[in-house]
């Protein structure tokens, strides 16, 4: 076979959750789309803002000259200053347009970022549970992701990350909140993180980063705000997306910002713009950064989602689930009820409940719902789950 042999390990490896989204898709063939409760997936269920969709219509029917043409790869510079003022707004540390690279989407933003810093070899500190897609990320600029485990309520656990720092990491990779726990990292355990890193740094003699991955930033619950990565740490870069805050994950748009005081900050920022390039994404879409750059403040109202997290919350509870209570983004975390949460997600199944197994996020013994889904399809699936716990019990 003349596929590559580490694509053909990921795909065996992956093959188990391809099988649960397999037997949804034949649940739903059966027993009807809407008989079949899916928190499967986090793909916003909410529409993109009217502001957004009109600032997209209004760039798409304009046909002034060069339009369409290519661009300096890291987008557009009245997008990226337009971009920049928010970032300042929402990270209190000022930020210019040069400082901005516009991406595609966060993924993009992250690949961008790990080709300019990685070295083979090289290791990326991350906590866990984590998005999956950070091994490959890693993976595919010669790096390595290296899990670190955290608190019972998913929150940074200080002496692990001060264990696992070796003289290979370059980086730490945060995503608050996160996916998949909804946890929001605090002022203070960020303050902490800062003063290692520093204090590690200087002991290697050279930087190593803080990545702050958060396309979840806006979606908030209970009024908390998300505290500022570029503020606790100078070595610093965000890297996310409009894909969840304008409900937009097919249009492949987002951008990284690096911290102003960030060491060798003019090369840093010529090693992204190239790598930008020679990903081969060469620039984020034309059309796209110009509506983002339109409309700098638009954003989902997250109270649908608040309302999700609540139902849900108070409905496993009452069915005797324990868990975290989210803080922010859309998804949940329980525990599962009996230690093979692989097993536990197959009971789900049985009452056409699609959830996603904690193993495929470095967290066993948890299942994942995305309730980025109708409240009613939360409010239908609540006897399903009281009684698969049931079953097990
Ligand atoms: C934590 C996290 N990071 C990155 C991404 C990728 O975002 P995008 O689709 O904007 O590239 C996702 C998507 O679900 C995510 O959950």
């Amino acid at each position: 076979m003349a596929i590559a042999r580490n694509i053909q390990d990921s795909l065996a490896r992956a093959s188990w959750i391809r099988k649960m989204f397999e037997e949804g898709a034949r649940l739903k063939e059966v027993h009807g789309p809407e008989n079949v409760f899916d928190f499967s997936l986090g793909n916003p269920n909410l529409e993109p803002p009217e502001a957004f969709l009109d600032a997209l219509a209004r760039e798409a029917a304009d046909r002034g000259p060069g339009r369409h043409a290519y661009m300096p790869n890291p987008g557009y510079p009245d997008v990226r200053e337009a971009v920049a003022q928010r970032v300042s707004r929402e990270q209190e540390v000022s930020v210019s347009g040069a400082e901005v690279v516009m991406t595609c989407g966060a993924a993009g933003a992250l690949n961008v970022i790990f080709k300019a810093i990685l070295d083979p070899g090289d290791e990326v500190l991350t906590p866990t549970p984590f998005f999956v897609e950070y091994g490959y990320y890693a993976a595919n600029h010669g790096g390595k992701l290296v899990t670190v485990p955290t608190a019972e309520d998913f929150s940074l656990d200080l002496s692990a990350f001060e264990a696992a720092i070796s003289p290979k990491t370059k980086a730490v990779l945060l995503n608050s909140p996160n996916n998949p726990t909804g946890q929001v990292y605090s002022t203070e355990s960020l303050e902490r993180l800062s003063a290692l890193l520093a204090r590690k740094s200087k002991e290697l003699g050279r930087v190593i980063y803080l990545l702050s991955d958060e396309p979840y930033r806006g979606i908030a619950f209970d009024g908390i705000k998300v505290p500022s990565i570029l503020a606790a740490y100078e070595n610093s870069i965000v890297a996310t997306s409009y894909s969840k805050e304008l409900s937009i994950p097919g249009e492949r748009i987002g951008f990284l910002a690096v911290n102003p005081a960030a060491e060798d900050h003019d090369l840093l920022l010529a090693a992204l713009a190239m790598t930008n390039r020679i990903l081969g994404f060469v620039n984020a879409p034309a059309l796209l950064q110009r509506a983002v750059g339109a409309v700098p403040h638009a954003m989902v109202n997250p109270a649908p989602y608040q309302a999700n997290r609540d139902i849900l919350c108070k409905g496993l509870a009452e069915a005797g689930y324990r868990f975290t209570t989210p803080k922010g983004a859309f998804y949940l975390f329980p525990k599962s009820p009996i230690p093979d949460d692989v097993a536990f997600v197959a009971e789900l199944q049985k009452e056409r409940i699609l959830a996603v197994p904690g193993s495929g996020f470095g967290g066993p013994g948890h299942f994942r719902l995305a309730f980025c889904v109708d409240s009613a399809t939360i409010e239908n699936a609540l006897p399903g789950f009281a009684r698969a716990i049931k079953n097990v019990s």
